[in-house]
């Protein structure tokens, strides 16, 4: 998106791996993953339905959703199993200062 422009939400240290968290820029509700030290963001929302998805259990680079058990790709967003069909939406995301900055 053009308009996108670059928000503060985190410590990096925060962002753990296996214990992703959640952050709001306005009214987007975006969870932020760690990877292998790299940080990843996501929509917080299942596209199923209006699941957590910070609530759910991250292996590696896989997030399950944890009212239906659908799985996303957290890089892409990519739905990777049934019931979820629609990706989650993805924003790049920068680390400067030990803070997380996302582009919304
Ligand atoms: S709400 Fe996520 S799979 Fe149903």
């Amino acid at each position: 998106m053009s308009d996108s422009i670059w928000h503060e939400v985190a410590d990096a240290d925060r962002v753990v791996e296996e214990e992703p968290i959640k952050v709001q820029v306005g009214d987007e509700e975006i969870a932020l993953f760690n990877i292998g030290g790299d940080i990843f963001a996501t929509g917080n929302i299942c596209t199923h339905a209006m699941a957590s998805m910070c609530d759910g259990i991250q292996e590696g680079h896989v997030i399950e959703c944890p009212l239906h058990e659908g799985k996303f790709d957290i890089k892409t967003g990519a739905p990777l199993c049934p019931p979820v069909f629609e990706p989650l939406p993805t924003f790049e995301v920068k680390v400067e200062g030990g803070k997380v900055f996302v582009k919304v």
